[in-house]
């Protein structure tokens, strides 16, 4: 059998491109390493103001959540939780999800279990400072990710 050098080069390029395209894709997202040092993830306006919008009802939920603690008031608490769980995630759009880099989806992805599962807490704990323990420890995510990661705007900030 004649072998084919020209074939090999074209499958050994094509392997390549489609592995750089699963890094890509996968790993990577759509970003640049920020002045700040952070990661910066390149987005349009419109996945900028829905991911921000996300955030603050998030921040809004923890407010929330904390003052029914307080009160001691789970059904509220699992309520506010329950809103900020995988319904949201399972509304955002592909594209915006196929932006992100891989530990980004799965930070984000893990903040909204969190939520589902706090929600789940709080209807069995009989201690609000069992609830209130796994928020904060939940919230290690937004820190987390806050410190690693911004957003940056397509062809404006790239
Ligand atoms: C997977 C990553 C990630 C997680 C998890 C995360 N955030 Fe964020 N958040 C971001 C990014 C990125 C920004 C934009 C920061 C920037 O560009 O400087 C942001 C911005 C925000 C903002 C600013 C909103 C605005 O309008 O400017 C708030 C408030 C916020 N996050 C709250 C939270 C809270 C509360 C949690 C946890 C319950 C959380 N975030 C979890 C990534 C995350």
């Amino acid at each position: 059998m004649r072998s084919c050098k020209f074939c090999w080069v074209v499958a050994l390029t094509l392997g390549v491109v489609v592995i750089g395209m699963g890094y890509f894709f996968l790993f990577k997202g759509n970003t640049f390493l920020g002045e700040d040092g952070r990661t910066a993830i390149v987005l349009s306006e419109v996945e900028k103001a829905s991911v921000l919008g996300e955030m603050r009802d998030m921040l809004e939920g923890v407010q929330i959540i904390t003052g029914a603690i307080a009160l001691n008031d789970m059904e509220k608490v699992s309520e506010a939780a329950s809103a900020l769980g995988m319904v949201v995630a399972n509304a955002d759009s592909p594209e915006l999800i196929a932006k992100l880099p891989l530990e980004v989806k799965t930070l984000g992805l893990g903040a909204h279990v969190a939520f589902d599962n706090l929600s789940a807490l709080a209807k069995t704990s009989e201690d609000p400072n069992e609830v209130l323990a796994e928020l904060s420890n939940m919230m290690l995510a937004c820190i987390s990710c806050h410190n690693s990661y911004r957003i940056a705007i397509e062809d404006i900030d790239e």
